[in-house]
């Protein structure tokens, strides 16, 4: 019998994985930045022709190779990168399968240059997976890959090729999603003869994304670190306030790899609960470590998705750093024009012999912050005067009935007095269904209310959860219900009208009502909303300090439950300038 079973030849064999690695000319484009990242380049050159389906040329400034490398790059499984199976797990280059030079080379026309320190350079050809030719070449230190028409000998996958246009804006995907990893590597883009992107080496993010979307767009965000049984996160999240406008982006790494996971970007949208309304979808860019070992990189065909070992815990860690960031007063909106870019946390260079050896359990991206920088702020607002958590008496200005402006350190705050107090009002009230504190007084006279159809459902079904927040109802035949006993919330409360207002809403639903999670939630946020102190109501020098201290105390001050800022900041060097106090 004739044997059924035979090994493929080489050369198809690397088509049939370029089936997996290459899919268009981004994917290309990826995996020849990868390994110019992997070979140290500090400056990454990157052209285009026709969105890379006729060229793509990358060259770089790295190690470059020997001219039997430059041959043996093209052979299938070689690599430098990896030599026993326990360097996967603690992988630390972005390439470690040896696929990609010998995939793209079985589907295209590619030309290879490269040169050591102290070599002669060496040319290598090869075309749909054929050496053509070696030779020596003039060549500084580093590489230049050219690839020229892609696909050549697979028309049919040509044909899922998109527009130029689409095609180059993948590759200008690819391009960003590695500049923000890998900041002290300048890149640069050209697209038919045309700069599409110029990206500088870049001293921190806020340069690079600064440089990459300009400054007004960088300086919507909030930077953000944070460290947790063993996962470290760093990165950008978007204000609450900016995070409706603008497309969203997202980008996740993992020692300085880009991937793709959904959940962990819900677990961000987690940390924004009661900050921005429902559906809103700010950007991130999240920088993720943990230890070696505990994420496996070698999941996916081309590398896109990983594989975490307690998902729950990087889950949990991202929510966290990002609720605190957006607790701090850096979350705060500002009213600066030139706002200071957001001070964000340093990422180191992540290529090539420098990683070798790092840190275990911390990533490598991580340098410390100057010294006592990024919490300054925090620092000031929190020892503001008459601040919740100091004993000084207040320096606070009531203004046009509606806003409380504060002294502080480094310059001022701007409170609008309903939001603040939708704030306060909001988290003590989820406070009290945890540990069931109600504060409710007797109504002297209590109050009839004759209901709608639904609004009596509401009332009947919410029963229990009017009765948290210190309304007691109860039905008196037909649609009337009698309150005995309300929540005193301030001096000028009116609970008739506020329980009318929220049972209407409920009722009727609303914007905020949809963005609850859960019925004690939408509770109260209803009752935040319309029990709160209204824009109008002159307040006392007291009642001022005590809005202003209590809205201190609680988990999120800069932001109300709509997504809109309760406190905006003035910086006295904003004032300094415009003022010209400067020079
Ligand atoms: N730009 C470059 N500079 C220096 N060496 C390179 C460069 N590109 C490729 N090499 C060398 O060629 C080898 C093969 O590259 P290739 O991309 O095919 O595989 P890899 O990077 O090792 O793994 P992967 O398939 O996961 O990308 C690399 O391991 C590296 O030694
Ligand atoms: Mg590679």
């Amino acid at each position: 019998m004739p044997r059924r079973i035979q090994v493929l030849p080489d050369a198809l064999a690397n088509q049939i994985a370029a089936g997996e690695v290459v899919e268009r000319p981004a994917s290309v484009v990826k995996e020849l930045i990868e390994n110019a990242l992997d070979a140290a380049a500090t400056r990454i050159d990157i052209e285009i022709r026709n969105g890379g389906k006729t060229e793509i040329r990358v060259a770089d400034d790295g190690h470059g190779m020997s001219r039997d490398d430059a041959l043996l790059c093209f052979d299938r499984h070689a690599t430098s990168k990896i030599r026993v199976p326990d360097d996967l797990r603690i992988v630390r280059t972005l390439g470690f399968r040896g696929e990609a030079l010998p995939s793209i080379a079985s589907v295209s026309r590619t030309t290879l240059e490269t040169a050591e320190q102290g070599g002669v350079g060496t040319r290598v050809r090869v075309a749909a997976g054929r050496v053509l030719g070696v030779e020596d070449c003039a060549r500084q230190v580093g590489t230049t890959v050219v690839v020229r028409n892609l696909f050549v000998n697979e028309p049919a996958r040509a044909k899922f090729f998109r527009s130029a246009a689409v095609e180059t804006r993948a590759i200008v995907d690819v391009v960003q999603a590695h500049a923000l990893a890998h900041l002290s590597t300048a890149f640069r883009l050209e697209s038919n003869g045309r700069a599409l992107l110029e990206l500088p080496a870049a001293p921190d993010l806020a340069s690079r994304a600064g440089a990459l979307w300009g400054d007004d767009v960088a300086a919507r965000f909030l930077a953000l670190r944070h460290v947790h049984e063993g996962v470290s996160a760093a990165g950008l999240v978007e204000r609450p306030d900016a995070a409706p406008t603008g497309p969203r982006r997202v980008h996740l790494y993992i020692e300085g790899r880009p991937f793709r996971d959904r959940e962990l970007v819900r677990a961000v949208e987690r940390a924004y609960r009661t900050t921005v309304p429902h559906g809103t979808r700010p950007s991130v860019l999240l920088y993720i470590g943990v230890r070696a070992g505990d994420v496996d990189v070698n999941v996916h065909p081309s590398k896109a998705e990983v594989r975490f070992r307690e998902r729950w815990r990087v889950e949990a860690a991202i929510e966290q750093a990002v609720r605190s960031a957006l607790a701090g007063i850096e979350s705060a909106a500002t009213l600066d024009t030139r706002p200071g870019l957001p001070r964000m946390p340093q990422l180191e260079r992540q290529s090539g012999d420098e990683r070798a050896a790092p840190p275990i359990g911390q990533l490598a991206f991580f340098v410390p912050a100057a010294p006592g920088d990024p919490d300054a702020e925090r620092a000031d607002a929190e020892a503001a005067p008459g601040g919740a958590r100091t004993e000084s008496r207040a320096r606070l200005w009531q203004v046009h009935d509606m806003y409380i402006i504060a002294e502080t350190r480094s310059g001022m705050l701007i409170i609008d007095q309903h939001s603040a107090h939708e704030r306060v009002l909001f988290e003590q009230i989820m406070a009290g269904f945890g540990n069931g504190a109600t504060t409710s007084q007797r109504l002297l006279f209590p109050i009839t209310l004759r209901l709608t159809p639904s609004e009596y459902d509401v009332v009947d079904s919410l029963r229990a959860l009017f009765e948290g927040v210190g309304f007691e109802i109860e039905p008196f035949g037909g649609r009337t219900v009698i309150v005995h006993s309300a929540p005193n919330p301030h001096p000028y409360f009116d609970p008739q009208r506020c329980l009318r207002d929220m049972v209407g809403e409920l009722a009727t639903g609303s914007e905020l009502t949809r963005a609850a999670h859960n019925q004690h939630e939408r509770i109260a946020m209803t009752f935040a909303c319309k029990g709160a102190i209204k824009a109008g109501q002159k307040l006392s020098q007291q009642e001022m300090d005590e809005l202003f201290g209590r809205l201190f105390d609680t988990e999120l001050p800069y932001h109300d439950v709509h997504g809109r800022p309760t406190v905006i900041r003035l910086s006295l060097e904003e004032m300094e300038r415009r003022f010209g106090r400067h020079g």
